[in-house]
């Protein structure tokens, strides 16, 4: 499983110790971030969590050129870029799309922003890949720091959810 854009490695750690069967992978790019999660107490690292620093374009792209086959891969709250000149910069719209799509597996990406869920979902559909759209219930335990913030603003969230790309 992959947590791409996973912050400070929270929820990666947190989907680790639900699945000890699989390997679960958490790449963000900032190093600040990773430095405040798991990775600062590696004693509470669960054996089968590995997170990394990287840009996650070129990370799928080189898992791609590697054969990686994904089972479920998450995307917590990527980067909205709101503006309507930075759609390539949504993962839909970028570049690595492509490559996202490659790794295959389930998908579910979660986000604030109503707007981010439906192009997402479109990009899905009109590449053959049937996508729901579920709002995201309001748990006691959020599953990463940025659910948690937004939960506590009154923020509507949401997932989109893809069956097996
Ligand atoms: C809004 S935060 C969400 C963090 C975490 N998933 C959560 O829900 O708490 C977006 C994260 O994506 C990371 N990010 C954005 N673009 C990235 C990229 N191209 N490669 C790697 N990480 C990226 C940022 O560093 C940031 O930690």
């Amino acid at each position: 499983m992959l947590d791409s854009g996973c912050g400070t490695g929270a929820s990666t750690r947190a989907l680790a110790i639900a699945d000890p069967e699989a390997w679960v992978i958490g790449i963000d790019r900032s190093a600040v971030r990773l430095a405040r999660g798991p990775l600062a107490s590696p004693t509470t690292m669960p054996p089968n969590l590995l997170l990394a620093r990287a840009e996650v374009a070129a990370f799928w792209r080189l898992a791609r050129a590697a054969g990686w086959r994904l089972r479920r891969h998450w995307l917590l709250y990527p980067n909205p870029w709101p503006k309507p000149e930075h759609l390539m910069r949504r993962w839909h719209g970028h570049p690595a799309f492509a490559d996202l799509l490659a790794l295959g597996g389930e998908l579910r990406l979660r986000t604030n922003w109503r707007v981010y869920a439906e192009e997402f979902a479109l990009a899905l559909g009109v590449t053959g890949h049937a996508a729901t759209i579920v709002p995201v219930a309001v748990a006691a335990a959020h599953a990463s720091p940025f659910e948690a913030k937004y939960a506590a603003s009154g923020h509507e969230l949401f997932e989109v959810r893809a069956a097996a790309v």
